[in-house]
């Protein structure tokens, strides 16, 4: 008899507990109590954006308090259309805790509940980028393969969890804090606000890549570029354009930008895989290469900085100017003379590729 009614309490505590567990708090009071307050606020100024967040939000990356920040005014007015659009940033669809986002190469795209108008097929996307560190310049920190699995709903936030993501502008967002249950889904608590996706010309200028879009204006496409709705851009460096000047002399502003535009597609990094191809708005067909390590290459082009997110569809910052010549990739790197041969092959790549234009001028 006594044995049974312990075990009836044991069944009932078995069923009690993990109840308790499983019933995650409402969004607000988990970023409230997540040091994410002042956000709470902000989408609590909007009854739309609420909504929105309440009924759809799986994954909410929530900026971290910031003390100077007057939270308190933003509370008491309704959000103007672009503070809607950022907060709506802050949130996608799908739930996707930090383990998943961390272990696949090169990262993922997630779709935020942010619409464009000009981004064809899909909502405005941030992009989580897992490479290497070295893999791009512009990197501050990089999750490891070192997490452990994650099981549950009870398992408790994973602190300091460095995971990058990309957005306007090529700045980079860092989760601080991940994995928060709420009753819709998860919060991760990142370091700052997503940017807002901008125009191909700020985006170039912003990330100091000022030749290419000084080329679009002498070349009148700027304003083409920026309303053609999908597009991807692989965006040549200042010393890209600078060292291909005499490789490209006879060819028309117009022209030289085109010919790194792709229309019609949004290509983000983990949208690209070795061996895709691309036409540009010239017709000139475009092969991607992936080498260990998170390495991308366009033709014999490396990308040195991924993913910046624009109004319209997405850049990525390469080393050469790509012209019809520059069809060679990169040899895969074997070894400790790797470096050296790869060297030598985009040399002579890029070698063939000046001697063929200056023929042809
Ligand atoms: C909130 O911030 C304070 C001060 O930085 C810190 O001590 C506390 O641990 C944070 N709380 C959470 C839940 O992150
Ligand atoms: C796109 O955003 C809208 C709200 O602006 C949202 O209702 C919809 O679920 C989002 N779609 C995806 C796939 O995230
Ligand atoms: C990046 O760093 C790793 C580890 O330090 C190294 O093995 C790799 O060769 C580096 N890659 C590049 C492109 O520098
Ligand atoms: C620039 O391009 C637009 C079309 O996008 C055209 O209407 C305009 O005439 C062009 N301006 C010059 C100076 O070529
Ligand atoms: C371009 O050609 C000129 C004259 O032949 C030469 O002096 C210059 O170094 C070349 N520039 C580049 C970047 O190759």
């Amino acid at each position: 008899m006594l044995s049974q009614s312990w075990a009836a309490a044991l069944l009932l505590l078995s069923f009690t507990a993990p109840a308790a567990c499983q019933t995650p708090p409402s969004l607000i009071d988990a970023l409230v109590a997540n040091n994410a307050s002042q956000f709470a606020d902000f989408i609590q100024a909007d009854p739309e954006v609420l909504q929105l967040f309440l009924s759809s939000a799986g994954t909410v990356y929530a900026p971290v308090d910031k003390p100077s920040t007057q939270a308190r005014s933003l509370a008491e007015r309704a959000l103007s259309p672009a503070e809607a659009a950022a907060a709506k940033s802050q949130g996608s669809k799908v739930q996707t805790k930090l383990n998943e986002d961390s272990q696949t190469q090169p990262g993922a795209v997630r779709q935020t509940l942010n619409k464009s108008p000009l981004v064809d097929g899909r909502n405005q996307s941030v992009v989580v980028d897992t490479r290497p560190a070295n893999s791009t310049t512009q990197t501050k920190r990089w999750v490891g393969r070192s997490l452990a699995p994650r099981d549950g709903d009870c398992d408790e936030p994973n602190p300091n969890s460095l995971l990058r993501i990309t957005s306007g502008l090529g700045k980079i967002a860092n989760v601080i804090k991940a994995d928060i249950a709420f009753q819709g889904g998860v919060i991760h608590i990142t370091d700052k606000y997503f940017t807002p996706p901008q125009g191909l010309s700020s985006s170039a200028r912003a990330t100091g890549q000022t030749a290419f879009a000084n080329l679009a204006a002498a070349g009148n496409v700027t304003n083409t570029l920026e309303t053609t709705h999908s597009i991807t851009v692989f965006l040549p460096s200042n010393n890209a354009i600078a060292a291909a000047a005499n490789a490209t002399a006879g060819v028309s502003s117009a022209e030289l930008v085109t010919g790194h535009v792709v229309a019609g597609r949004v290509a983000y990094l983990p949208d690209l895989a070795d061996g895709d191809t691309l036409t540009t708005q010239t017709g000139e067909k475009l092969t991607v290469t992936v080498r260990p390590g998170g390495l991308y290459y366009v033709n014999g082009a490396r990308i040195t900085q991924a993913n910046i997110v624009l109004e319209n569809g997405v850049a990525h910052v390469i080393d050469k100017v790509i012209t019809p010549q520059t069809t060679a990739p990169p040899p895969p790197v074997t070894g400790g003379s790797g470096a050296l041969s790869q060297t030598l092959g985009l040399g002579v790549a890029v070698g063939v590729a000046v001697a063929a234009l200056l023929v042809l001028v």
